[in-house]
């Protein structure tokens, strides 16, 4: 056989394979086969030229490089080609359903608030933020509640301030023997009606909103900082009815249409008459179980007719004007509506418990 045709015989050798090859890592072990510097057949094919009679050696030297130069560039094209047609499998196969990116979304607390002021919005009421660091004037004594109210004792309660030297200015807390200091963090969302009455007249419409304090360890059913909703309503004739049908309007758009309530007589210092009010049973549909203790009911909120010593307070005419206030518990809404046991699990920011609540 001569050179030229063993030449030709390794071009169509060539040709044969590359049209067979499929995939990127095909043809790099294609080129590593013709034009691989030690062992590749290209490189075979110019040792034999050099070995060739001294005649031949021009032309076979020229052939051979036009061939190297032909599969170099073949075998540039077909990746190209293998390319175009066959990604890899670690592209993005565009045939496959979209994934969704996880999108955030509001803390389940956060939701519950909401919900709570998306359906006071709707009756017409006002929200209104105020401060949580508060003074005992607008957290107990313009709420009914003296100096000798056992709230006030600093078992219940967190006071900021530093205790004041004793003096004889200073009143002395009933039985702690701590002299009285001035700022506490709030124990209940109860002084924002103190604050919104002293600063407008009547109508008022109103739930406030915001954390509030105590002195309690953190366990299953309290934390030292939760979350409350005041609400307030005053203006001429707002009688006992009013709250009634406002409350069971409420309750029954938080939780389910048909939720059954009830008015249990209650003492609140603020208010006069009062009453606590339960739901029935969401767990056992009112038959009786562990999470309601085999009463049927749960308790919801405190609320009350506004006592005239708070009008009083904040120079309203207890003669002309009435109103109710309720209060309520963000955590304990959200506990019963999603059965979550352990309050703790709000503060942990446990993604694995976050993401069972979806907006
Ligand atoms: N302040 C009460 C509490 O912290 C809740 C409450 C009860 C608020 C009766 C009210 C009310 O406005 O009328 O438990």
């Amino acid at each position: 056989m001569s050179a030229p045709s063993s030449i030709e015989q390794l071009r169509a050798r060539f040709l044969d394979e590359l049209a067979h090859v499929e995939s990127e890592a095909a043809v790099r072990a294609l080129r590593d086969r013709y034009l691989g510097r030690r062992s590749g057949a290209l490189a075979a094919l110019m040792k034999g030229v050099g070995q060739a009679p001294a005649a031949e050696r021009p032309i076979l030297g020229q052939l051979a490089n036009e061939l190297k130069r032909e599969i170099a560039e073949a075998l540039t094209s077909r990746v190209v080609a293998v390319r175009e047609t066959r990604p890899p499998a670690s592209a993005v196969d565009i045939t496959l359903p979209g994934r969704r990116p996880p999108l955030g979304h509001p803390h389940p607390l956060t939701a519950t608030r909401d919900r709570i002021e998306a359906i006071f919005s709707r009756m017409g009421y006002q929200i209104i933020e105020g401060p949580e660091v508060e003074d005992e004037y607008h957290n107990f004594e313009a709420l009914n509640m003296p100096e000798s109210h056992p709230a006030r004792d600093m078992q219940d309660t967190l006071y900021t301030a530093e205790p004041l030297p004793a003096g004889p200015a200073i009143a002395s807390v009933g039985g702690t023997g701590h002299p009285r200091p001035l700022t506490l963090l709030r124990t209940h969302t109860s002084g924002m009606q103190i604050r919104h009455m002293e600063r407008h007249q009547p109508p008022v419409r109103l739930i406030a909103p915001g954390r509030v304090y105590r002195r309690d360890s953190l366990d299953l059913t309290h934390s030292p900082m939760f979350h409350q909703v005041e609400g307030l309503v005053v203006g001429e004739d707002i009688s006992l009815a009013d709250l009634k049908g406002t409350l069971v309007g409420f309750l029954q758009q938080l939780f389910a249409p048909g939720t059954p309530v009830r008015f249990r007589p209650s003492f609140f210092p603020y208010t006069e008459p009062s009453a606590e009010v339960d739901i029935g049973c969401l767990f056992c549909d009112s038959a009786g179980c562990a999470v309601c203790k085999r009463t049927g009911w749960l308790e919801i909120l405190g609320s009350g007719m506004v006592h005239p010593a708070v009008f009083e307070a904040v120079g309203y005419d207890a003669e002309r004007y009435t109103g109710f206030a309720f209060g309520m518990g963000i955590e304990r809404v959200a506990m019963l509506k999603h059965r979550v046991e352990d309050i703790r699990l709000f503060y942990d920011n446990d993604l694995r418990f976050l993401e069972q609540f979806p907006a």
